[in-house]
């Protein structure tokens, strides 16, 4: 059950059949044209969308919101150093800000960025700082339905051969969970033997710690060796290892905005503070209100509670069984913030380049006003020079779970709309785009049934 209970309510939107179908053919059949009203449950991204605690919307009222030294950055500052173990801490609005300050001042022009999976803004802001972005996912990854505890794993012998070519490799930066591969965790086994070949190499080693908590409390579950820990002694662990991160603070900061730089070189974190200031805000605040960095603070020590993530983890992968039995299979095993349903096989017969997990979404949409994001070709595939569409490598569809907001009935809906889907899968159509910008399409583009 839910640890926690409800203290405020919002209204859903109850539209009809009809009411859904007009709006999707409005919003030209792309689920980021739709208004939130229009849609009943938002199961589109868990980033910014939690509710915040008690104790969190006791702490905004405290916010000293200062321009220098307020005292919400040093409790910031104080919760975030004992996470991480990291001296140097900077308050950034959210997440892809610190991606964008820490390549900027780390990475020289053509060096490579290595990750097991960049997120797209983590390979966009490498990519604007000058350098290369390159995934090493774990061969395991590819296998989407196997029970391989730990499919967010980086590839250690390709680094370690990447490096022996004499690459110039400017940083790794290992996602803890892989979210654009399936939300899957990182052992703390391959976190070592990545931070041990950095080591030897001389490079430069971080976390996109954006799920850190979710990450640490599956190594509890899954890894020999620390089922006695608890998930916050874990996280710990996995911050010791690195010589810096940068989170999103929206996601396991369990606020709607935030996000945070940490560093051990002091020099590195002069660099960044120096584009800090002339680009997100003063270094004790960046970007970010007094009260946001209270909230942050307060999120940041609940989001480690056992309690919590047992009820995060335990959630996924009921959903992922119900889901399985109304006939949709998904990545296995389940990690905490979403599940990611394998379009390519509830819609065998829709080609990629009418992007069928696309086409599941605006189905789940139509039946129950349901809100879900495509991982396929629509958002990582592109059209060739000849017109042809690339496909992605997976045709996924990700149901993702905002913290602490909705309860097992309203998933039980979503599992009852999915299932009807399914049942008359063979009669779903795909969609071909009729406008679209040339880069990052799927948020702008317009589609038609095809
Ligand atoms: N890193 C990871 C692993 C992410 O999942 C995200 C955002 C970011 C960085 C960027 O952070 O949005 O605060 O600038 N992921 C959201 C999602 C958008 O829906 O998965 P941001």
């Amino acid at each position: 059950m839910e640890p926690f209970k409800i203290k405020v309510v919002e209204p859903l939107a109850m539209l009809t059949r009809a009411e859904r179908s007009a709006a999707l053919q409005a919003a030209h059949y792309n689920l980021f044209r739709l208004r939130a009203d229009q849609v009943t449950i938002d199961l589109f991204t868990d980033s910014g969308t939690g509710a915040m605690s008690a104790q969190q919307w006791a702490a905004v009222m405290l916010g000293d919101e200062s321009y220098a030294g307020a005292r919400s950055f040093f409790r910031f500052e104080q919760v975030v150093r004992d996470l991480t173990g990291h001296p140097h801490v900077l308050p950034t609005h959210q997440g892809r800000a610190a991606e964008r300050i820490l390549f900027s001042s780390l990475l020289r022009q053509g060096q490579v960025s290595v990750s097991n999976t960049h997120f797209d803004t983590t390979r966009a802001n490498v990519e604007l700082a000058g350098g290369q972005a390159l995934d090493l996912p774990s061969p395991a990854a590819a296998e989407l339905d196997s029970k391989e505890p730990f499919k967010g794993d980086l590839d250690v012998a390709a680094l370690e051969s990447l490096l022996a070519r004499g690459v110039e490799v400017g940083c790794v930066i290992m996602t803890v969970t892989n979210n654009a591969g399936g939300g899957q965790p990182v052992s703390m086994a391959n976190l070592r033997s990545v931070r041990e070949i950095c080591e030897r190499h001389a490079v430069p080693f971080f976390l996109d710690a954006a799920r850190f908590a979710e990450n640490a409390y599956l190594i509890t579950q899954r890894e020999p060796g620390y089922g006695g820990h608890t998930p916050r002694q874990v996280a710990e662990e996995m911050f010791a290892l690195a010589d810096g991160s940068v989170a999103s603070l929206k996601k396991d900061g369990i606020a709607n905005i935030g996000g945070f730089i940490t560093l051990r070189a002091e020099e590195l974190a002069a660099r960044c503070r120096e584009l800090l200031i002339a680009t997100e805000g003063f270094p004790t605040y960046g970007g970010l209100a007094g009260r946001d960095l209270e909230a942050l603070a307060q999120g940041l020590i609940e989001v480690t509670d056992p309690a919590y993530l047992r009820h995060r983890a335990d959630t996924a992968a009921w959903f992922a069984d119900g889901l399985e039995a109304a006939g949709l299979p998904s990545v296995r095993p389940a990690g905490c913030h979403a599940v990611y349903l394998d379009a390519r096989r509830v819609l065998p017969h829709i080609p990629p380049a009418l992007f069928p997990a696309h086409a599941l979404a605006c189905q789940l949409y139509v039946e129950g006003g349901v809100r879900s994001f495509e991982v396929g070709t629509l958002s990582f595939g592109r059209t060739g020079e000849d017109g042809e569409e690339e496909a992605a490598p997976h045709e996924l569809l990700r149901l993702a779970l905002p913290r602490r907001v909705y309860t097992r009935s309203h998933l039980e809906h979503v599992i009852h709309c999915a299932g009807a889907v399914a049942a008359r899968a063979a009669s779903v159509r795909g969609y071909r785009i009729a406008e679209a910008p040339r880069s990052l399409r799927h948020f702008t583009a317009k589609l038609v049934p095809a």
